[in-house]
Parts: C-alpha cells; sequence; structure tokens
C-alpha cells in the first residue's frame, strides 16, 4: 500500500500550525523560484501533512501574483502525493448560498496572465511539450471523500460544480457575471486554475472544498470584501473539520493504482513526435 502525504493549500484559519503535530517549517526553492511562503511539514491524526498558504500567511499576494508553479513543484519535492485545497468563491446559482460548500468537478479558465505548464520550453522547466487532459479536472475519488467527510459533518454541500476562474483581483462586471451564468458557470473565483492544471502535471492527487462566501453580482447587490471576508470567517472552521474528517480517511485508501494512473495520464499527454 503507497503511504500517502497530503499537501494542503488554504487560506485564512488554514495556516494555523497548531492544526498539526510536530510542525516543522520549510523553505523550498525550485527551479521556479519561491512558493508563497514556508512549508510547514506535521502531522494530522498521524497521517503526514503539508501546510502552505496560497496567498503568503500575511495575504499578500494576490492571484495573478501567486507563483503556482513554484507552490505545486514544492509540494510534489516533499513527497505528496495529494492536494486538498479550500478556495473562497462567490455563487452563480440561487441554489448555493452563502456559507454552502461545493465540490467543484469542473472549470471554465477565464485567466490570462498565469503560467499552466511546467513544460514551457524554457531552461527551468521540464522537456517537452505535455497535453494535460483536463477531464476529469479534479482526482474523483479525493473529492469523493471530501464530499462524503462534509456530508457526514451535516454540511450544506453540493457535489459537484463547473468553477468559473477569472484572473481578478477585480470582481466581475454584471454582465460578465450573467454571461458566466448562462455558459453554464457554478461558482467562481480566481485561484484555482492553474493550480489544478499543474497538479495534474505533477501527477497529484488534487480536489478543492469550495465556500460561497457571497452571491456574485449578477444577484443584483455589490460583492464587497468585507462581506465575504466576515461569510469567510464565520464558516472556515467547517472546511478545517472537512480536512480533519477527509484527511485520515484518505491514507486509509490504497491509492497504489490510482496513484500509477496519475502518472500515466502525463506520460500520455507527451507529444513526442510531430503531427
Ligand atoms: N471569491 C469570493 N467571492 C468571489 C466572487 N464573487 N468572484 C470572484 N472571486 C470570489
Amino acid at each position: 500500500m503507497t503511504k500517502v502525504k497530503i499537501g494542503i493549500i488554504g487560506g485564512s484559519g488554514l495556516n494555523n500550525p497548531e492544526l498539526l503535530k510536530n510542525g516543522v517549517e520549510k523553505n523550498v526553492e525550485t527551479p521556479f523560484g519561491s512558493p508563497s511562503d514556508v512549508l510547514i511539514e506535521g502531522q494530522i491524526k498521524g497521517v503526514d501533512v503539508v501546510l502552505l498558504a496560497r496567498h503568503g500567511r500575511g495575504h499578500t499576494i494576490n492571484p495573478t501574483n501567486v507563483n503556482y508553479r513554484a507552490n505545486i513543484w514544492a509540494l510534489k519535492t516533499v513527497g505528496c502525493t495529494h492536494v486538498i485545497v479550500s478556495a473562497a468563491v462567490g455563487s452563480l446559482r440561487e441554489e448555493i448560498k452563502p456559507g454552502d460548500f461545493v465540490i467543484p468537478d469542473s472549470f471554465i479558465d477565464r485567466t490570462t496572465k498565469r503560467i499552466q505548464t511546467f513544460y514551457d520550453g524554457s531552461k527551468e522547466g521540464l522537456p517537452g511539450v505535455c497535453h494535460i487532459p483536463m477531464e476529469p479536472a479534479f482526482c474523483p475519488a479525493t473529492r469523493n471523500i471530501l464530499l462524503e467527510s462534509a456530508q457526514e459533518l451535516g454540511l450544506q454541500v453540493h457535489p459537484c460544480g463547473n468553477l468559473v476562474v477569472i484572473e481578478g483581483p477585480r470582481f466581475s462586471s454584471k454582465a460578465e457575471s450573467n454571461m458566466f451564468r448562462k455558459v453554464g458557470g457554478t461558482i467562481i473565483g480566481m485561484t484555482l486554475v492553474p493550480e489544478v492544471v499543474l497538479a495534474k502535471e505533477a501527477g497529484l492527487s488534487y480536489a478543492c472544498v469550495a465556500m460561497a462566501t457571497d452571491y456574485d453580482c449578477w444577484y443584483d447587490h455589490v460583492v464587497d470584501v468585507p462581506s465575504v471576508l466576515a461569510t469567510f470567517k464565520k464558516n472556515v472552521d467547517n472546511i478545517i473539520n472537512v480536512f480533519l474528517t477527509a484527511i485520515p480517511r484518505i491514507a486509509k485508501e490504497d491509492w497504489t493504482d490510482i496513484l500509477e494512473q496519475n502518472k500515466l495520464t502525463v506520460k500520455n499527454g507527451m507529444q513526442s513526435e510531430q503531427v
């Protein structure tokens, strides 16, 4: 049975080192530069985990400037097999209320400024060209464990959803928000692309618990940071509880076949000849 190590990328509340036993800070440099912050390695319920604050522990890095490649590379380098993440999102659907949770299963990429591959032809990048498939975008088995954990905790959780990822840092205009609803968006955020893409290229099993912090502006109201933060703070303990429930369950499963399949997906995505 393959031993798992779980990377956790999160925002406020999830950076609390007291969540971990034997937490040790580790500076990791990568060929792509520095991750958003130190990695904090330790154990939760006897399982090896690594915490990383996506925007830095002081929340100083905006969504465009997060070094997604360094973050994922660093987690891979210290031996992570899985990455579970939290994200604050706006709701594009009436039935997804602020405070609800969603386990996204696909995304619509509206980012414009981010490098989405390790195989980028640069001298620090990996050699070759990789056309990584994005279906499934998120690891179905890991998603399932997050979903069951949230359900067991009695949370209002929606089992799937299309996450629209915008460049930010601004919120959407009302016309954009309505368009995202029309094209099938369920929730909207600023960070999961290219994180999910790079995790897949790195062969990691990656899944997200998204918390709806607001109705996006299609809902005839203004989205503002204080209300987004207030909803996030009120519900962040629930995300922590989902992770605390899910982590031992992830560790109990045998991931050998899935991790092999992750590797094969990358291998099959490599373009080895001209077409
Ligand atoms: N994060 C939280 N709420 C959001 C929204 N409405 N749009 C984009 N990102 C968000």
